[in-house]
C-alpha cells in the first residue's frame, strides 16, 4: 500500500473477512427470507466490470426513487390514507445545490468535520443518530432522517416521543419481500411500519413525513448484485446506500462521510455508542460490502479525500447525460 494508507478496495470479497464474519455473511447469502429471485445472467464470473459513468447511468435509470402517496392502493381504501404524503418525497423537496450524508459509523468520532457537513444545503442523517453533544465531529443541521422499520418499532428508540427525530423530514423503510404488491408488504412487514407511521403522525402531524416505495430497496439491491462477481446477501441495502441514493435524485452534488472508511477505522460500531463490532462496518445482514464496492467505483473525488476526511463525492442524477 502507498503513503494514503489503506483505503476501500473496490474489489472486496467476502473471501477476505475474518472467519466468524465470514460465516455470517455465507449464512445471509444462503438464507432468504425475502424471496429474491436470482434473474439476469447467471454466470456471475462472466460480468464486465462497469466504469464510474456507466454504473451511475445504471442508478439514474434503472432505480425509481419513490415514495407512497395517499392514492396508492391498498393505502387509499383505509381511513388513515389522508395522513400520507399527496405528493412525491422528489417533487416536494429540493433541488439542494449540495448535500451531505452523515453515515453513523465510529469514524465520525474526532473527525471534526462538524463545521464542514453544516456547510451543505441539505444533510441526512440515520436511525437514531444524535447530534447533540457531537457537534464537533458530525454537525447540527438535520435536514432529512431516514429511519427504518426496526427503530420506529422499538421501545429503546423511544420513536414516538424522542425530540432526536423532530427535526427536519423523516422518511420511513421496511424489508419488504422482493416481488410483492404493495398489499402483500401491507399484509406481511418485517416491523409494524404503518402502526408506527399512523402513531407519529397523530403525535406530529406538522412535520412531513414519507415511506419510502419497497420496490426502491429492491431495484438498488440488483444493481449490487448485477455489478459483482460473487452472490451478495439476499436482504435489502443498508441504510446507508439507500439515503445515498436518495440524496442524488434531490441534489447536484452529494458528500457521503465515512461510508468509507477514512484512517481513522475503527471496529466502533457507531460513533455514538459504546459497542464494538467489525460487521457494522463490514456487513452482516445487509450486503455492505457489496454497497462500499459500488460506491467506491461511483466516487468522483480523489482518493486522499476518502482517507483524511472519509469523504465521497457524488454527482446528483440530474447532472449527469444518460
Ligand atoms: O447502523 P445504522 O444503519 O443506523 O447506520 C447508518 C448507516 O451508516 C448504515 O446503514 C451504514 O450504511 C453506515 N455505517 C457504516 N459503518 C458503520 C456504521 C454505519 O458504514 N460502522
Amino acid at each position: 500500500r502507498g503513503i494514503l494508507g489503506e483505503v476501500w478496495d473496490d474489489e472486496m470479497s467476502s473471501s477476505m473477512l475474518g472467519n466468524r464474519l465470514k460465516k455470517v455473511v455465507q449464512n445471509y447469502q444462503a438464507m432468504n427470507k425475502y424471496g429474491v429471485k436470482v434473474s439476469g445472467p447467471g454466470g456471475v464470473s462472466s460480468r464486465p466490470k462497469l466504469s464510474g459513468p456507466k454504473l451511475l447511468c445504471q442508478m439514474k435509470i434503472q432505480v425509481d426513487v419513490s415514495t407512497l402517496t395517499s392514492d396508492f392502493q391498498p393505502f387509499s381504501s383505509l381511513p388513515w390514507a389522508s395522513q400520507l404524503p399527496s405528493k412525491q418525497l422528489t417533487s416536494n423537496l429540493g433541488p439542494y445545490k449540495s448535500c451531505a450524508v452523515v453515515t453513523s459509523a465510529g469514524s465520525m468520532r474526532s473527525s471534526g468535520l462538524g463545521k464542514e457537513i453544516d456547510s451543505h444545503d441539505a444533510v441526512l442523517r440515520f436511525n437514531a443518530a444524535p447530534t447533540s453533544g457531537y457537534e464537533n465531529d458530525v454537525g447540527s443541521k438535520t435536514t432529512i432522517r431516514l429511519v427504518n422499520s426496526q427503530v420506529m418499532a422499538s421501545e429503546a428508540h423511544r420513536f414516538l416521543s424522542s425530540s432526536l427525530y423532530s427535526s427536519g423530514t423523516l422518511v420511513a423503510w421496511d424489508p419488504a419481500p422482493f416481488s410483492a404488491d404493495l398489499t402483500q408488504w401491507f399484509n406481511r412487514t418485517d416491523y409494524p411500519i404503518f402502526t408506527q407511521y399512523q402513531r407519529y403522525r397523530m403525535l406530529h402531524p406538522m412535520q412531513p413525513f414519507y415511506i419510502l416505495h419497497p420496490r426502491f430497496e429492491w431495484q438498488v439491491w440488483q444493481r449490487i448484485q448485477d455489478n459483482m462477481a460473487e452472490p451478495i446477501q439476499k436482504n435489502p441495502p443498508s441504510s446507508g446506500l439507500l439515503g445515498t441514493v436518495m440524496m442524488m435524485s434531490l441534489c447536484e452534488v452529494v458528500h457521503v462521510y465515512e461510508f468509507l472508511p477514512s484512517r481513522r477505522k475503527t471496529e466502533l460500531c457507531h460513533y455514538y455508542q459504546r459497542f464494538f463490532d467489525a460487521a457494522c462496518t463490514l456487513g452482516a445482514y445487509h450486503p455492505l460490502l457489496y454497497e462500499k464496492n459500488l460506491v467506491k467505483r461511483m466516487n468522483q473525488g480523489p482518493e486522499r479525500d476518502i482517507y483524511t476526511h472519509g469523504r465521497i463525492t457524488l454527482p446528483g442524477f440530474n447532472t449527469l447525460n444518460c
